[in-house]
This record gives C-alpha cells, structure tokens and sequence, in this order.
C-alpha cells in the first residue's frame, strides 16, 4: 500500500508542475498560452487526488479514531474542478479559433493556473488531511 501511494504522490506532484510550470512561463504572454499542458494536468490532479484519497481511507479503514479531513479534501476538489473548467474552456476555445485576440483567453488562463497555486496553499497550510 506505502508503494501506491508513494507513487501516487510523485504522480500528483508532476501533474502540479504540469499546471503551474507552464502558467508561470506564459502569464505575461499576450497569446500562445500552453492550455494541452494545463487542461493535462489538472486532469491528473483530479484523477491522482481522487486516487489519494481512496487510498488514504483504506490505510484507515482498521482505526476508527482516524478520520479523514474530508472539508479539507471537498475544498481542494471544487477548486481544482474550477481550474479544470477554466482550462478545458479556455482550451477549447483556442482550438475553435474563434478569437483573433487570444488575449482574450488570458482570464480562462489565469484562473486555471492561479486556482492551482491556491490548491498548493491549501494543501500544505490546511492542517493534515488525516485527523486523529
Ligand atoms: C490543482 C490541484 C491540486 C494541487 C496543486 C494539489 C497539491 C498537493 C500537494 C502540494 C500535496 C502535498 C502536501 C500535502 O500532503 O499536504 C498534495 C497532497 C494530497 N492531495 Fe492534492 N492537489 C491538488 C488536487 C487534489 C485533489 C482534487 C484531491 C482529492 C480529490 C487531492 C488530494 C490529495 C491528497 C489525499 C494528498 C495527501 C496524500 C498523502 O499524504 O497520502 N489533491 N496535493
């Protein structure tokens, strides 16, 4: 089980510098903006996170004085659901080519990256994700 989870982690990892990596780069860019990249991971950060937390709850399923912060895991949720509209509009958009101004699409960009950094501050500031 440490395995999996361990693994699980270094996947969740990349798919937050799959995100802010590229955000970083591009959020003074006037167009271009690398949304595949974003749109990618927070698809991983959904599926990984998701996988986490399953996991978490088997390792405690034998101990019922640990319970899981399970506000701490809806927070993180909703707001990496909001990045992964953000980017899946904001890809989607791209590829119609509706806007000659991809400037436009710069708020769709912001949001998605800037909601992941939010996640980041939550997970790490958010006391544990494993109450006792
Ligand atoms: C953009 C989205 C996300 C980012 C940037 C992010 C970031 C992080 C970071 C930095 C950690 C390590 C710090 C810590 O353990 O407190 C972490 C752990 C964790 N995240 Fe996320 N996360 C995201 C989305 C999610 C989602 C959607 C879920 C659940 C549905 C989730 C569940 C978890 C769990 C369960 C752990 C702890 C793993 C363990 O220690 O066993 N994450 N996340």
């Amino acid at each position: 089980m440490e395995i999996a989870r361990n693994l699980t982690l270094i996947a969740h990892f990349i798919g937050l510098a799959m995100v802010i990596g590229p955000f970083l780069l591009h959020m003074r860019s006037k167009g271009g903006y690398p949304f595949n990249w974003v749109l990618s991971g927070t698809v991983v950060q959904l599926v990984t996170g998701l996988l986490l937390v399953g996991i978490a709850e088997m390792r405690l399923a034998d101990d019922p004085d640990i319970a899981l912060d399970h506000i701490k895991i809806a927070v993180k949720s909703g707001v990496a659901l909001i990045a992964f509209v953000a980017a899946l509009l904001g890809f989607l958009r791209q590829r119609k080519g509706t806007f000659t101004n991809e400037r436009k699409l710069m708020p769709f960009f912001h949001t998605a990256g800037g909601l992941a950094i939010v996640d980041v501050f939550v997970a790490v500031l958010w006391p544990g994700l494993v109450m006792g």
